[in-house]
């Protein structure tokens, strides 16, 4: 039906306005390996070089000639796309392939416990979810084996003299010689106070883990937090390298449950760490904070705050994990080990939506399942296409990871050059294999009015973006929370011809800034 040009834009129509501002409100019809095609003026298609790749979704490029025919397969075939509460083989070989990869990429063979879900967000939640039903539930047995001791104690009481220790009554701030029962109401109503405490959550400043209401309070830009604070539950927000931060974490927010204990005709009070760690956030890349490798170092420091508080790591590898850093796992690199794992983006293989969530078995609840679930999670397309990519990923000794590493490596180079002969106007390059960022440096005093006004506006990197795609035919983006660094994140088949036309673009951009010459920006003005 055609609506007719008078139409009103009624999907996310300010959203398209300001894409417009910069540009970059095209169409594509088609896309294929790196390319996406619109259409020109005289309807014939425009090659543009996709390096946007989906947001980090398209490892092996648009529409990937073996993804497709499975895709075609499984609709052929007529593989059931709803089935659910039924057996899922194939959700079960997809979680056992991850857990082969990620067992030989850790050095591990704890076996991972896979949620499927549909999108990055969901996965996170699903993690945090699970880890707060994990942290409940260690409360509980907590409360329950200290509820248990106090039974012994008046059963004790009942046949025996037993005497409060007048430490005992020290430590609660109640008059020496109280009575037992005096002593067991107030241990309880303390252990019921620290209870009731919130969880707590951390995560890095700089992080994305997704916009839903849950995710977007773990998710660092305030922009896109604050409104919905009332709506979730907060993190607390660690700066990267800063060890010493995760030393204060530990000591301002550790707390001990107390518990009475019988010590011959003593009754003794001893204390216990209360879980009150939740789940610590974090992406071995920063993708959306504007491509932030960790350092090895800071990932070590992590690794052992979390050993010392019991805090739960959810390693948030929707957008470096699938093979993007030459790894399955961009943790894995840094020595990182994960008790949850998320991954999203390229598991459906560009065509599919899917995402998981993995949890190791010493902090798996069976009982999540049954209080979780999502209608298009699991579906047999999404795990089958899952499994190619795994295939495609794994095939010819890993030739695929090795191929990201040495494109990365390649594209990084070709970054360096142009900042080596820039650097008044290029601030950094920073990456991990086919995900690398590109940052300019601050034009908010820009001498050249146009581009002083695009910076202040916070839409510098996109009108960068909108003179990319329309004088170099080259997609790219800024990190949105970062809007100074460009990212680049292409599939495994970008060749060196493509790199050095993203050369060429890159070096024209840094001429326009060098000479403050924002006539030359082919953007509407
Ligand atoms: N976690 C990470 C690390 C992400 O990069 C994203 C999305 C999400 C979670 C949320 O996934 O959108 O499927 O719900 N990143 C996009 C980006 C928005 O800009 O790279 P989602």
């Amino acid at each position: 039906m055609n609506a007719g040009p008078a139409a009103p834009e009624l999907a996310e129509p300010h959203l398209l306005a300001v894409l417009a501002a910069a540009g970059l409100d095209v169409e594509y019809v088609r896309g294929a390996g790196n390319t996406l095609y619109r259409l020109g003026d005289d309807g014939q298609e425009l090659p543009v070089l996709d390096f946007a790749g989906g947001y980090g979704s398209l490892m092996f490029g648009h529409n990937h000639p073996e993804i497709v025919a499975e895709a075609q397969r499984l609709l052929a075939a007529q593989s059931p796309i709803h089935a659910q509460f039924s057996s899922h083989p194939y959700a079960n070989r997809l979680a056992a392939e991850l857990n082969r990869i990620i067992h030989r990429e850790t050095g591990t063979d704890e076996p991972y416990y896979a949620t499927f879900a549909n999108s990055g967000a969901e996965a996170v939640e699903a993690a945090v979810k699970h880890a707060e039903l994990d942290r409940v539930l260690r409360l509980a047995e907590a409360l329950e084996e200290i509820a248990a001791g106090v039974e012994e104690i008046r059963t004790a009481a009942a046949a025996r003299p037993v005497a409060v220790a007048d430490s005992v009554c020290e430590r609660l701030g109640l008059p020496r010689g109280s009575a037992l029962e005096d002593v067991i109401a107030e241990v309880t109503r303390r252990n019921e106070a620290l209870s009731a405490h919130a969880p707590v959550l951390l995560a890095l400043e700089g992080g994305f883990h997704g916009k839903l209401m849950g995710s977007v309070q773990l998710t660092h830009n305030e922009g896109y937090r604050a409104p919905f604070a009332a709506l979730g539950a907060h993190a607390r927000f660690v700066p990267q390298d800063r060890p010493d931060v995760l030393k204060e974490i530990l000591e301002d927010e550790r707390a001990d449950l107390l518990r009475l204990v019988l010590d011959g005709a003593d009754v003794r009070i001893a204390e216990s760490p209360a879980p009150v760690f939740c789940a610590f956030l974090l992406e071995p890349v920063q993708g959306e904070g504007g491509i932030r490798p960790l350092s090895a170092e800071f990932a070590g420091h992590i690794q052992e705050f979390a050993d010392a508080a019991d805090c739960p790591l959810v390693i948030d590898e929707i957008q470096s994990g699938m093979g993007r850093t030459g790894a399955l796992l961009a943790s894995s690199l840094v020595g990182l080990r994960g008790d949850y794992y998320a991954l999203a983006k390229s598991l459906g293989g560009g065509i599919a939506k899917a995402s998981v969530m993995l949890v190791r078995t010493a902090r798996y609840r069976a009982q999540f399942e049954l209080v979780h679930s999502s209608t298009f999670a699991k579906d047999s397309f999404s795990c089958h296409l899952g499994l190619k990519v795994l295939e495609l990923l794994e095939a010819d000794g890993g030739r695929a990871y090795q191929r990201a590493a040495e494109r990365g490596a390649a594209l990084a180079a070709m970054l360096d050059r142009v900042r080596t002969a820039f650097p008044d106007v290029v601030e950094d390059v920073r990456g991990r294999g086919l995900m690398q960022g590109f940052e300019f440096k601050d034009q908010s005093g820009a001498t050249d009015e146009v581009i002083r006004g695009a910076a202040g506006s916070g839409l510098f990197g996109y009108f960068l973006a909108g003179h990319l795609l329309h004088a170099h035919g080259i997609r790219t983006f800024p990190t949105a929370s970062a809007v100074n660094t460009l990212r680049f994140e292409p599939s495994i088949l970008i060749t060196d011809e493509e790199i050095d036309r993203l050369e060429r673009g890159l070096t024209d951009v840094c001429g326009i800034l060098r000479a403050q010459d924002s006539q030359r920006l082919a953007i509407p003005s």
